[in-house]
């Protein structure tokens, strides 16, 4: 057997070094890599003699029980997780402090044991007392819930073999958890990815479904364990902004079901509603058309949002470096699209402070932004409004081409269908030529300087 091998792990992001250092090579933390307990390495070969069994290989197509989904009862959510809880999987659900994760789960959780099911909430962040406030507040406190405020997880482990298994385990959040066959603080690598380990195994035996709240870093990551999204079946995303109402509830990793729905809840005085035709709630009230601000038709899956785009230019005095901020949507993608305009366009943003918004606290993840973007900068630099009827969709290559891409005729439906005259998108693409709702126009462009002129000269 060779030597066991020392290594280091980061407690902020997870990531593994062989040596210590004093900043995270991965997440740039300081001071956050601590030593694993040894691995064990064993030589390459391996033959019986060695103690291995041999193990049994099965077809795919083996006839084989399906689990059966449970709805929770909130179709928002069920949507998100791609049609219920499936008995026997860990779901992750990470998201900001104050977000409304633990207000989701206990909404969740009442609706699962109003509905028969039996649910157990097991905080670790707050005493049951608060718990207990909360559900008063969301008209839940009658909800049989078995409700428990605790954190070690031999002793949760220990209640639940000793009673008939539940419908749904929640653990709000793994961070709090700690084993004590474990060296180290909760929170701490070793601790999440120990407790997390011991649960999950528990709901695969049981078929009980979990659901683990993480914590998130600065940058938006769940804290601490990389290593749990690995470890569970489903990792789900709760995102918004904390001083918007919407709420998006995504899924980033779903081994039995689709990644691409989300479910969109508004958080209201009595708890997480949900919104279940979220096309709209995106459009800040818009009257007068306003230089800088386009409309996204975006698809969710299967679902089309309208969204509103908005740029701010400041034409800055020689000397200072400008600014570039931008809020809902990726930050490279936005420099990339102002060089593409200053190369291909002739514009020039060298000299401005360049501020980009997405309306309502929404995050863009659809690639068919760019054109809208572009049409919201350039309508920003030239000051002239876009118009208020008009909706703007398509991908933007390197070379400054506008590239077709999908559900272009399910997004200028939805446009129609809300209001909007016009849309301006890739020309070629499928959809391109569409015969929408009566009087909707569609203008297809095939090269950003078109954009340019159109808006430029466009009064
Ligand atoms: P919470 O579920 O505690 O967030 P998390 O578990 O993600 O940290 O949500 C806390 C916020 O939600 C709190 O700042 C107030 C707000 N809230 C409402 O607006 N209405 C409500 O009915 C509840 C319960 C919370
Ligand atoms: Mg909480």
């Amino acid at each position: 057997m060779a030597k066991p091998k020392r290594r280091y792990i980061c407690q902020a992001c997870g990531s593994v070094a062989s040596r210590w250092q004093g900043q995270c090579a991965d997440c740039g933390e300081w001071n956050s890599l601590v030593e694993d307990a040894p691995q064990t390495v064993f030589s390459s070969k391996h033959d019986l003699s060695s103690g291995g069994r041999p193990i049994q290989f099965t077809p795919l197509d083996q006839p084989g029980e399906v689990p059966k989904r449970r709805a929770s009862g909130i179709a928002e959510f069920d949507r998100a997780l791609g049609g219920g809880l499936v008995p026997g999987s860990a779901i992750l659900m990470g998201g900001d402090p104050g977000i409304g994760k633990s207000t989701l789960l206990l909404q969740v959780s009442a609706h699962i044991a109003q509905s028969g099911g039996r649910s157990v909430y097991v905080s670790g962040e707050e005493a049951a007392g608060q718990v207990r406030l909360r559900a008063e507040r969301l008209g839940l406190s009658k909800a049989p819930i078995q409700l428990a405020a605790a954190t070690s997880v031999r002793d949760i482990l220990t209640t639940l073999g000793t009673m008939e298994s539940p419908a749904l385990l929640v653990i709000d959040s793994i961070q709090t958890m700690h084993s004590d066959q474990i060296e180290g603080a909760p929170g701490t690598v070793s601790q999440v990815r120990g407790c997390a380990f011991e649960l999950i195994r528990y709901a695969k035996e049981t078929g009980v479904t979990l659901v683990l709240v993480g914590h998130v870093t600065k940058d938006g990551t769940i804290a601490g364990p990389r290593v749990l999204e690995h470890m569970v079946d489903v990792v789900m995303s709760f995102e918004g902004e904390r001083s918007h109402q919407y709420r998006i509830l995504r899924s980033l990793k779903n081994r039995f079901g689709p990644v691409d729905e989300i479910g969109v809840f508004a958080m209201e005085g009595d708890g997480l509603a949900e919104v279940g035709n979220p096309s709209m709630l995106f459009l800040s009230g818009r009257e007068e058309p306003m230089a800088g601000s386009a409309v996204f038709p975006a698809m969710e899956g299967t679902r089309p949002v309208l969204v509103e785009i908005q740029a701010l230019i400041v034409r800055l005095q020689s000397g200072a470096t400008p600014r570039r901020a931008v809020v809902g949507w990726d930050n490279g993608r936005m420099a990339m699209l102002l060089a593409v305009l200053e190369a291909r366009c002739g514009l020039n943003f060298s000299s401005a402070e360049v501020y980009l918004n997405v309306a309502g606290g929404y995050r863009l993840s659809d690639p068919a932004a760019d054109l809208a973007v572009a049409a919201a900068l350039i309508s920003a630099l030239g000051d002239k409004p876009l118009g208020n009827d008009a909706v703007w969709f398509g991908e933007v290559s390197l070379a400054g081409e506008i590239r077709p891409v999908a559900h272009a005729s399910i997004r200028q439906r939805e446009s129609a269908k809300l209001g909007f005259g016009r849309a301006v998108g890739p020309a070629g693409g499928p959809g391109g030529e569409t015969k929408t709702e009566k009087g909707f126009r569609f203008t297809g462009l095939t090269m950003l300087p078109n954009l340019v002129d159109r808006i430029l000269s466009d009064a």
